[in-house]
């Protein structure tokens, strides 16, 4: 398996991408993440091969972060910031999609162009909160036309459903990636999102794969704990809704066990058994200190081979898997997952 995607033609992507939801104020629910060994991580990696980031306009700080990362990479003469890649997004707040229009959009790109210090921006992954809202595909069209004018290299698309998704890809928008959380927690792309995408050609990018952090040998024989970050509230609903924690701790004894079998982590062979699945482009792996990178730098180092992959498979279809497409629960009134959304943050 390759450590690269040519995502699309002369745009080349590390498959293992630096995820950087966890550097946006208020993701650390307890101590804030020092910045110094974060941006000291982002040097490891980027030399290491890995030099994809994901971020968002809706990461409070994080695309400010990664400009003056792009910055130091400007001045410190070694890898140039054209050698690598970052991913933002595009997510108007809920409460002023009715407002958005080909103005409101552009002034968004051209705010993410600022902070990141970039002349173009590598990928935009939009998202539309609200399918009752009307303006998607419009909006979709905008992002097209900036990418004609130079501000965008290219459009990729983040948690819609199937249905919805269709309707951008036959509107002729060149979407070139489709970013959705999956994982052995949650299987929801696989009901019909993977196979729609594979039929495409548009690979998924996908996160949660180590939810959270909860899949890692430290959370082996341990009792039910409280979150410690944004992400370990989402994934735990997720736990709570599929395996329960004595099946989470049956998975975490059986990724164990491959792990061991390869001298590697519980977080290695995670990653790479989502990395395994037809369809899927890259893992985005939250970064939130310098504590993982050798281990994340190293998932391409060995490989599970089909039986281990199939008695993974054979154990997790013993669980539910989560109701409704990918995001659905996410968008429903009254859910949980909607409840602990913050979906007006592109204006804080
Ligand atoms: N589109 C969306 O709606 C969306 C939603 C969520 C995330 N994302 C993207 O995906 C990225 C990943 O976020 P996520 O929430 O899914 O988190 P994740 O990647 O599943 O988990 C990240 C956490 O896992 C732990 N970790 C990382 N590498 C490890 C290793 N090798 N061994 C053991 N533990 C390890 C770290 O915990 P410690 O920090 O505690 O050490 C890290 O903070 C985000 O940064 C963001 O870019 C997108």
């Amino acid at each position: 398996m390759t450590k690269t995607l040519e995502l699309a033609k002369g745009y080349k992507i590390s498959r293992v991408i630096n995820g950087c939801w966890q550097l946006s104020a208020g993701h650390s629910l307890n101590a804030a993440p020092d910045k110094k060994d974060v941006m000291r991580a982002f040097h490891m990696l980027v030399e290491a091969g890995f030099t994809t980031f994901d971020c968002a306009d809706i990461y409070t700080g994080v695309e400010e972060f990664l400009g003056e990362f792009v910055k130091e990479l400007k001045q410190g003469g070694g890898i140039s910031p054209e050698d690598i890649q970052i991913h933002t997004k595009y997510v108007p707040d809920i409460n002023l999609l009715s407002e958005v229009d080909y103005q409101f959009t552009e002034r968004i790109i051209d705010r993410s162009l600022k902070r990141l210090n970039r002349e173009a921006l590598d990928l935009v992954q939009f998202h539309w909160w609200d399918y009752d809202v009307p303006g998607c595909l419009e909006t979709a069209g905008h992002l097209r036309r900036l990418q004609e004018q130079g501000k965008i290299r290219h459009i990729g698309v983040t948690n819609f459903d199937t249905k919805h998704f269709a309707e951008i890809v036959d509107a002729g928008i060149p979407i070139v990636s489709f970013q959705t959380q999956y994982s052995v927690f949650d299987r929801r792309p696989e009901k019909s999102l993977l196979q729609y995408c594979q039929s495409k050609g548009i690979p998924l990018l996908c996160y949660g794969t180590l939810s959270g952090g909860l899949l890692a040998e430290k959370w082996l024989g341990q009792p039910a704990a409280a979150p410690e970050t944004r992400s370990q509230v989402k994934y735990m609903q997720v736990l709570e809704d599929t395996l329960g924690w004595e099946g989470y701790q049956e998975l975490l004894l059986l990724l164990d066990k491959h792990a061991k079998r390869h001298a590697v982590s519980i977080a290695q062979v995670a990653a790479r058994y989502i990395l395994n699945q037809s369809g899927v482009g890259g893992v985005i792996i939250g970064v939130r200190n310098s504590n993982h990178v050798k281990s994340n730098t190293q998932i391409f180092d060995f490989d599970l081979d089909g039986s281990e992959i199939e008695e993974i498979r054979q154990f997790l279809s013993n669980y539910r898997i989560l109701e409704g497409e990918p995001f659905e629960l996410e968008r429903t009134i009254g859910s949980k997952y909607r409840n602990i959304m913050k979906m007006n943050l592109s204006e804080e």
